[in-house]
C-alpha cells in the first residue's frame, strides 16, 4: 500500500481501482477451525513442508529461536488431549504443533549467522555487529528473552496458519492447555516456552465462518 491508498474490508484501493490478489484472499478468507476430518491424515513430508514455510518468517536477529513438536500419533495426540482442555481439535486434526519459543539468548548468533556468511549475504565480520547487540538486548534480562521467545513462536505458527489455509486445510491456535504439563510431558527444555498449540488438517463440515473484525478506526493511529 503507498500513500494515498486506502484498505475497506481487505481491498485496496488506489487511484479508484479496487486492489487485490490471492494472498490476501487467502489471508482474509482464514478462520479458525473447530472440527477437522478425524480420517484425514498429512504425511510426514506434508508437515515437514508445513514447518519448513513456518520458518521462513522473520526472527530477531535471524536466531530462530524455535522448535515444533509435531503430535500426529494417535498415542501422542492421546497424551496432549487431556491436558489441552479436552480440546477435540487435537485428537481430531491431523497435527498439532507444539510451538515452543526458546528464550533469546544471543550466544547461538555466530552459528545461526554461519550460514548467511557461507551464502555470501552477510560478511563474516559483520557478525559480531548482530551478536554484541543482542547480548545487550537480553543478557540479564529474562522478560525480554521471553518476550522474544513468544514473539518468535507466534510469528512462525501465523506463517504456518496462512500456509495451512493457502493449502485448503484449517487450523486453530490454543492456549487452552496446562503449560507445565505439556512442558513435562513432551519433554521441553528449561529455554522453552510453549508458545501455542497449533493443529492443522482437512476440515469437516459446521466450522463457523470467521468473526467480524473491530473497526480499523478503533484500532489504527495514524500519526
Ligand atoms: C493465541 C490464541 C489462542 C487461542 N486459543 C484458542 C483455544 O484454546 N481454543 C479455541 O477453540 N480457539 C482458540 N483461539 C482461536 C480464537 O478464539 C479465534 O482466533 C478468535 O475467536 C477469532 O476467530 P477467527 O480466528 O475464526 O476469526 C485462539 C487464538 C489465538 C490467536
Amino acid at each position: 500500500m503507498t500513500n494515498g491508498s486506502t484498505m475497506t474490508n481487505g481491498r485496496t484501493m488506489t487511484s479508484g481501482r479496487t486492489m487485490t490478489n490471492a494472498i490476501i484472499e487467502c489471508i482474509l478468507s482464514r478462520r479458525t477451525s473447530k472440527y477437522y476430518d478425524p480420517a484425514a491424515t498429512l504425511s510426514d513430508d506434508q508437515i515437514r513442508e508445513l514447518v519448513r514455510i513456518g520458518t521462513s518468517a522473520p526472527t530477531s536477529f535471524h536466531m530462530q529461536n524455535w522448535r515444533f513438536i509435531a503430535v500426529r500419533s494417535p498415542e501422542a495426540k492421546a497424551r496432549l488431549r487431556p491436558i489441552a482442555w479436552n480440546q477435540p481439535p487435537i485428537t481430531d486434526a491431523a497435527v498439532t504443533f507444539i510451538v515452543c519459543g526458546q528464550l533469546a539468548d544471543s550466544s547461538v548468533i555466530p552459528e545461526r549467522l554461519a550460514p548467511v556468511v557461507e551464502a555470501g549475504i552477510m560478511p563474516e565480520n559483520m557478525v559480531p555487529d548482530w551478536e554484541i547487540p543482542a547480548r545487550g538486548l537480553y543478557f540479564d534480562h529474562p522478560q525480554r528473552q521471553r518476550d522474544e521467545a513468544v514473539r518468535t513462536g507466534a510469528i512462525g505458527a501465523t506463517a504456518m496458519i496462512y500456509a495451512a489455509r493457502s493449502l485448503g486445510l484449517g487450523s486453530t491456535p490454543m492456549i487452552g492447555f496446562d503449560v507445565e504439563a505439556v512442558a513435562r510431558e513432551f519433554a521441553l527444555a528449561e529455554d522453552e516456552v510453549p508458545v501455542m498449540l497449533l493443529s492443522v488438517g482437512a476440515e469437516r463440515p459446521g466450522n463457523w465462518p470467521q468473526k467480524p473484525r473491530r473497526p480499523v478506526a478503533d484500532v489504527l493511529d495514524l500519526v
